[in-house]
C-alpha cells in the first residue's frame, strides 16, 4: 500500500509547491508555507512504514499545506538550515527534485548564487565575511544584521541597503571602503549600529537618528568629513568612534546620551569651552559620558580648564 501511494504523493506534493510558487509571496517570512525536502521526506517514510494510515478521499483539498499536515500528524519542522537539510538527505534514497519556494534562500547574486547559498545566513543574520566581495551582496528582506568584513567593497551604492526596513546593524570592517553614497543609510528607520573601520571613507555618511553606535575609525575623515551638527538628534547615541583619522576639531553638539567618545590619534587643536559643557548652565551635568580619549592630538587641554567641569571624568590626553 506505501509503496503504491508513492508515486501519488510525489505528484502531489509537486503540484502543492507549483501552487505555492505560483501564488503571490507572503509579504516576510517564507517560514510557514515553506516546504522543504526534509518535510517531503518525512512524510514519504511516514507512508511507507505507518501502515494503518489510509487516505479516504484522494482529492485532498489543495488549498494549504497545514490540513495534510495536520491529518499526517507530522509535527512542525523546526526552522532548519538549508545547508544542513541537504546533508541530512540519505545518500542511497534519491528524491524528486523539488522546486524549492523563491527567495528561500535569498535573492540572487551577481555570482549566479543566492545570497543565503554565497553567504552564511542564520535565522535573520548575514554574514559575508572574507569573501573578497566587491559588492554589497542583495540582502533578504529580513535581514536584521548585515557582517561583510574583510572584502573589497570600494564602494557603498544608495540601494545596497534600501528597504531593509528591520536592519539593525552593519559591520563592513577593514572592506577597502572608499565612498559611501549619501542617502545610503539615511532611511533606515531601525538602524542602530554601524562599523565601517579600517576603511579609506573620506566622507561620513548621513545616518538616520536612531543611532546607538558608530565607529569609524581607522579611516581618512578630514576637516570636511563630518556633516554640522550631524549627531545632534541622535538620542540614544552612546558609542562614538573616530579615532585614527584626520580630524581637526571635535563634532558638537555632542548627545547627552553619548558615554564614549574616541577621538585619539587625530589633528584636534582646540576645544571650545561648550564642547562638553553648558557655560550658560553651570548646574548642567553630563553623568554619562567618561571616556573621552583626545591623546593623540596636538592640544594642551589645560587651555581650556571651564570646559570640563560638568564632567565626571577628565579626558586622557596632554594636559601640561
Ligand atoms: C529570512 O529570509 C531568508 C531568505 O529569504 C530565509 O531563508 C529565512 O528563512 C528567513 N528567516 C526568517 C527567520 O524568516
Ligand atoms: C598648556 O597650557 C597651559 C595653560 O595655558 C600652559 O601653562 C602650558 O605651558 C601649555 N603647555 C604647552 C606645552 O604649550
Amino acid at each position: 500500500m506505501g509503496q503504491r501511494m508513492k508515486p501519488f504523493i510525489i505528484l502531489f506534493l509537486n503540484l502543492l509547491l507549483c501552487q505555492s510558487i505560483l501564488a503571490p509571496p507572503p509579504p516576510v517570512d517564507y517560514g510557514d508555507s515553506e516546504l522543504s525536502l526534509k518535510d517531503v521526506e518525512q512524510l514519504l517514510e511516514l507512508y511507507d512504514y505507518e501502515d494503518g494510515l489510509t487516505i479516504d478521499e484522494p482529492q485532498v483539498e489543495i488549498g494549504t499545506l497545514s490540513p495534510i499536515r495536520h491529518k499526517a500528524a507530522i509535527p512542525e519542522p523546526e526552522h532548519t538550515n538549508i545547508f544542513s537539510a541537504e546533508h541530512e538527505l540519505p545518500p542511497q534514497k534519491p528524491l524528486p527534485r523539488l522546486p524549492l519556494p523563491p527567495d528561500a534562500l535569498g535573492p540572487q547574486t551577481q555570482r549566479g548564487l543566492p545570497t543565503c547559498l554565497l553567504c552564511t545566513c542564520l535565522i535573520t543574520t548575514v554574514y559575508c565575511d572574507d569573501l573578497k566581495l566587491e559588492y554589497v551582496p542583495p540582502l533578504p528582506k529580513n535581514t536584521t544584521h548585515f557582517y561583510g568584513r574583510y572584502n573589497k567593497i570600494k564602494r557603498i551604492n544608495k540601494n545596497d541597503f534600501a528597504n531593509l526596513n528591520k536592519l539593525k546593524k552593519i559591520d563592513v570592517t577593514a572592506s577597502q571602503i572608499a565612498e559611501v553614497d549619501e542617502d545610503a543609510f539615511r532611511e533606515l528607520p531601525h538602524l542602530e549600529e554601524l562599523v565601517i573601520r579600517e576603511n579609506q571613507l573620506r566622507q561620513l555618511p548621513e545616518l538616520p537618528s536612531t543611532m546607538t553606535l558608530i565607529d569609524a575609525s581607522d579611516n581618512k575623515l578630514g576637516r570636511t568629513a563630518i556633516k554640522n551638527e550631524a549627531f545632534k538628534d541622535m538620542d540614544n547615541l552612546q558609542y562614538l568612534y573616530l579615532a585614527d583619522n584626520k580630524l581637526d576639531h571635535i563634532p558638537v553638539p555632542l548627545p547627552h546620551s553619548l558615554r564614549a567618545l574616541h577621538l585619539q590619534n587625530n589633528n584636534i587643536q582646540e576645544m571650545h569651552e561648550d564642547t562638553f559643557c553648558n557655560s550658560k548652565d553651570m548646574s548642567y551635568i553630563r553623568k554619562g559620558l567618561e571616556d573621552i580619549r583626545l591623546d593623540g592630538n596636538p592640544i594642551n587641554l589645560s587651555k581650556t580648564p571651564n570646559a570640563y567641569m560638568c564632567l565626571l571624568r577628565l579626558p586622557t590626553g596632554r594636559l601640561i
